[in-house]
């Protein structure tokens, strides 16, 4: 900065006080004025800089207004601005300080006569796509000011690129650029700077619908090296913060909704397998429909965004609320689908292995004590049937078990995964 205020004073002492070879007179009228200065006997070339013979650069002090910003656009990784580039440089070949006795008026022009003078070859280094606006004239100010300094203001939409980075998506701020420079003119021709006070202004109007814009507002001079020579350049920072509360309404929250709803599950009755199945396979796949329409607004990315590991702890408890009616399912029907492995009272297989003398014992208890054994046997059975309806008892506690552990687990880790994750994504964001 300091070098480029020193470069200006340098600039500005070194100038004589008029080179134009015309006889300027006070109070002209502008039209003779540029007469005089433009004409065909003024001989002012506007293919050569205003430093023609010197080894200064001219030094353009340029400064932005930004009228409207549009289209943040993720997918394209760009975003739209409209805006009124401003820039202010001398030419002493317009002097006309002889001719303004009274006052200091400057000559307000029209765009031909900024098409008749030298002006800088501004480019944007970071646009995809540039315009003038045209309607109803070329939106162009001019002013010759009587020290010979020009005033140029016009109106650009322009299409800039922007790379951004999605890893903290919804909590993201993206930080965009606007470059411009000299395309032709290196430094030792040409100089950009920015306006020293208020080089890079936003309306304050300006409503973005998903983005809102920082006040912190960055602007630098940097050069580029190019085999060609050395380029003066200027960027300006803008910063987009998301608007995450439309993302967490339309997309966290609805996730949040979803895996509770998986929970339901958990107080359903254990041997519910159509409803506690249909319930968890049904919130899964409404997972991912939510998922699938977020990755449709989002370029895919090679990394993981913040909105990724979301999807995934929803998807994970929700598998996991599957995984324990699996469990249950399990346990419930151990017992049932084969008992006798499980009873290992010996009441069963005491039962089955006396069964081939069944007959004969059955016979000789006939034969014997008729009514004893019919009562051994049934009491037999009962105690078979007591023992095995213990056992399901038991299997279907444990079970009950794991519901009512899976009651309290579920919510409080899915609490703690919620935090972390929180503090990892918002609080990192409100940092930067
Ligand atoms: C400037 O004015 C003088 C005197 O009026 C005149 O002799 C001379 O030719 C003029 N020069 C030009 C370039 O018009
Ligand atoms: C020329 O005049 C303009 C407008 O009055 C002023 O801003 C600028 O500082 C002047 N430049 C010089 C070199 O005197």
């Amino acid at each position: 900065m300091l070098f480029a205020i020193g470069l200006l004073i340098a600039h500005l002492s070194a100038l004589p006080t008029s080179l134009a070879v015309i006889n300027l007179t006070a109070d002209m009228l502008d039209q003779e004025i540029l007469d005089s200065l433009l004409g065909p006997d003024a001989k002012y070339d506007q293919r050569v800089s205003p430093m023609p013979n010197r080894n200064e650069p001219v030094i353009v002090t340029v400064d932005l207004y930004i009228l409207a910003l549009s289209s943040v656009d993720v997918i394209r990784m760009s975003f739209d601005a409209d805006f009124v580039v401003r820039q202010r440089w001398l030419d002493r070949r317009l002097n006309f300080e002889k001719a303004r006795d009274h006052g200091n008026h400057y000559i307000a022009g029209t765009p031909a006569l900024a098409q008749s003078i030298w002006r800088s070859d501004l480019f944007f280094v970071n646009a995809r796509d540039a315009a003038w606006h045209e309607v109803t004239r070329p939106n162009t100010l001019i002013r010759i000011f009587p020290n010979g300094t020009v005033q140029l203001n016009q109106r650009v939409k322009a299409s800039f690129s922007c790379q951004m980075q999605l890893s903290a998506y919804p909590f993201d701020t993206q930080n965009c650029q606007i470059e411009l420079g000299s395309f032709g003119y290196t430094n030792t021709e040409l100089v950009f700077l920015w306006k020293p006070d208020a080089p890079f202004t936003i309306n304050t109007a300006i409503k973005l619908p998903q983005f809102k814009l920082r006040d912190y507002i960055r602007t630098e001079i940097y050069q580029t090296a190019h085999y060609t020579g050395k380029f003066s350049y200027l960027r300006a920072y803008i910063k987009f913060d998301r608007d995450y509360e439309y993302h967490v309404t339309q997309s966290l929250m609805p996730c949040v909704f979803l895996v509770i709803c998986s929970w339901v599950s958990f107080w359903l009755d254990s041997e519910a397998t159509p409803a506690r199945v249909a319930l968890g396979v049904t919130t899964l796949l409404a997972i991912y429909t939510q998922s699938a329409a977020v990755r449709f607004s989002l370029p895919p990315v090679s990394y993981l965004k913040a909105i990724d590991i979301w999807f995934l702890i929803c998807v994970v408890f929700i598998f996991g609320s599957l995984i324990e009616f699996a469990l249950v399912n399990y346990f419930t029907r151990r017992s049932l689908k084969n008992p006798a492995k499980h009873v290992r009272s010996g009441s069963f297989t005491d039962l089955s292995m006396k069964q081939p003398s069944r007959a004969s014992a059955e016979i000789d208890a006939e034969r014997t004590a008729d009514g004893d054994v019919k009562t051994h046997l049934t009491r037999r059975l009962t105690t078979v049937k007591k023992r095995f309806k213990k056992v399901i008892d038991e299997d279907r506690k444990k079970a009950k078990t794991i519901d009512v552990v899976s009651r309290v687990l579920f919510p409080v880790s899915f609490l703690v995964c919620i935090l972390v994750f929180w503090c990892v994504y918002y609080v990192n964001n409100d940092d930067q």
